[in-house]
């Protein structure tokens, strides 16, 4: 499937801003919880009440797709009582949220890999995915069990698969197939990255996707994230320039 694309025909100035692609890295429920002197476990529920709140939020910000980090692949190394914590949280939202997010148009995908997952969070991801796959208004994308190394190693087998199945020769593919056979395969590239909480990395999160994409790191827990802190995240954006690693006009002139 084609990859869509939210970057303006080149050589042109965009008439409306296109919509935008933001990811998220939800971080800092644990000191948020700390610092209220309460068990992890509060700080991430608290996290899901900031995640309700930017869903809520972000379609009237011009954002289209959104993709949030809810648990690396690196994340089972928790405690085992944290690990069930976080296990228990996509049902804790979709129990809330389904209905709404299916009523307003919220096509929802839970990124990542279903090993390791339980057969009843196999079950509830999965009925999450069916009841809103006719949805096109917003795109939700939940990164659980995600890690950007172990993706990018399950698009090259899935495409050493298409080859040894006489499908493909390896000729065939350029980034844009790669891309597209990515667990994002089907949204574009983020147009911007936000890390809350004052850490300043990726942590495995989207690094093929990453490429282009603008980093943008504020000093705020994620679970006191406000629809204000995501207003402020795209005014940041707004100001930085995108190259994709050409030069802007005028510096073409200057340097010619
Ligand atoms: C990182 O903060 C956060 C996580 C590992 C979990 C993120 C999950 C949510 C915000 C809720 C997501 C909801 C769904 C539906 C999956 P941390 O615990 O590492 O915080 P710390 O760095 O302050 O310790």
């Amino acid at each position: 499937m084609a990859v869509p694309d939210n970057t303006p025909p080149k050589g042109e100035p965009a008439r409306e801003a296109p919509p935008l692609h933001v990811a998220i890295v939800m971080d800092g429920n644990g000191r948020w919880a700390k610092r209220r002197g309460l068990p992890r476990t509060l700080g991430h529920r608290a996290g899901v009440e900031a995640l309700k709140r930017i869903v809520e939020a972000a379609p009237g910000m011009n954002i289209r797709w959104l993709t949030v980090f809810g648990f690396s692949t690196e994340n089972w190394s928790r405690p085992a009582a944290e690990v069930a914590e976080l296990m228990a949280l996509p049902k804790r939202y979709f129990e809330s949220d389904l209905a709404r997010l299916e009523r307003e148009g919220v096509r929802v995908r839970v990124i990542g890999s279903r090993e390791g997952l339980s057969r009843d969070l196999v079950k509830i991801c999965g009925e999450a995915e069916t009841r809103t796959a006719a949805n096109e208004r917003f795109y939700l994308n939940i990164a659980f069990n995600y890690g950007g190394k172990a993706d990018i190693v399950a698009a090259a087998r899935r495409f050493a698969e298409e080859v040894a199945a006489g499908r493909a020769t390896p000729a065939d593919l350029d980034e844009t197939r790669f891309a597209g056979l990515l667990a994002t395969g089907e949204s574009p590239p983020p147009d911007f990255i936000v890390r809350p909480s004052g850490e300043q990395r990726l942590s495995n999160f989207m690094l093929w996707e990453a490429a282009y994409a603008e980093l943008i790191f504020q000093d705020v827990l994620w679970p006191d994230y406000s629809a204000a802190d995501l207003k402020a995240a795209i005014a940041e954006f707004q100001t930085r320039n995108r190259r994709y690693g050409t030069v802007v006009p005028d510096d073409a002139l200057a340097a010619g």
